[in-house]
């Protein structure tokens, strides 16, 4: 049960997807309030403006790691294998552009060791590649700091409905002893990044945005992934920042998995 209470919570397991999934609906259709905008707290993307962002089929966001392979969080799909039943979209804003790109998976490859704790990231290689713009992720600790982009068609407000239309939003990268005091021993510090207005609250990741990337710009002025949509309790509470992955404690593992795929 305190699993079950956890994986709600924190969106780490299958259930907690489908429950996304299931609330897919129209644009427009959500309870949020006209004073909420959008990510929670976000404004619309630009087309073009984050090329790399990808829309997963089971409700959860993703980012091209290479033309045929899509990064995303280990909770959003169901184990690895062959697995020809995701669809990802790119190359569009607006999910019901005539112009969107859709793919189909051939294989998802879940993190080894995922058990619903840390590790939460997955590869989805894709049937044919995308000729879009790909995202480099961060390999060292260098970019774990500063302001943080966040991008995804999840809901605008903590229970609502996803979005037709690319959010985004800007979050402050949250230290780990700050993320300790809401989530204690559940935050795994070596694998997992936290990012928020601890004080105020008011922009963040929610449900469906899970598997899309958090990201910056690194020296040269290149878009990096640092982090991947993970978990959190509730959206956009003051105290409760959203947790992602760490990407560059995984960037070896995950390089290493895509060489296999
Ligand atoms: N686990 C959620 C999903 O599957 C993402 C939750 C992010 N929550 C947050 N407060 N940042 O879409």
């Amino acid at each position: 049960m305190k699993n079950l209470l956890r994986a709600f919570k924190r969106c780490a397991a299958a259930g907690a997807v489908i429950l996304a999934a299931v609330s897919l609906q129209p644009a427009g259709a959500s309870a949020a309030s006209a004073s909420t905008p959008p990510v929670v707290g976000g404004t619309r993307a630009a087309q073009g403006e984050f090329p790399f962002m990808v829309r997963l089929s089971m409700g959860c966001g993703g980012s091209l790691y290479a033309q045929d392979i899509v990064l995303t969080a280990a909770h959003c799909v169901s184990g690895s294998g062959n697995n020809t039943g995701i669809t990802a979209t790119a190359g569009v804003v607006d999910l019901r552009s005539s112009s969107a790109i859709k793919v189909k998976s051939t294989k998802v490859l879940q993190a080894p060791g995922y058990n619903g704790k840390g590790k939460d990231w997955a590869l989805i290689k894709l049937a044919r590649p995308i000729s879009l713009p790909t995202l480099g992720i961060a390999t060292t600790n260098t970019y774990n700091k500063g302001t943080f982009d966040i991008a995804g068609w999840g809901a605008a407000t903590e229970g609502g409905g996803q979005q037709r239309y690319l959010l985004k939003a800007k979050v402050p990268f949250v230290d780990d002893a700050t993320c300790q005091r809401a989530y204690g021993n559940e935050l795994v510090p070596a694998e997992e990044l936290c990012a928020g207005f601890v004080e105020e609250g008011g922009t963040d990741t929610c449900q469906g945005d899970s598997g899309g990337p958090m990201f910056r710009k690194d020296d040269a002025g290149a878009w990096i992934q640092v982090g991947i949509v993970s978990w959190g309790t509730g959206c956009a509470r003051p105290d409760y920042p959203g947790v992602y992955t760490e990407v560059s404690t995984f960037a070896a593992d995950i390089k290493k998995a895509a060489a296999t795929l």
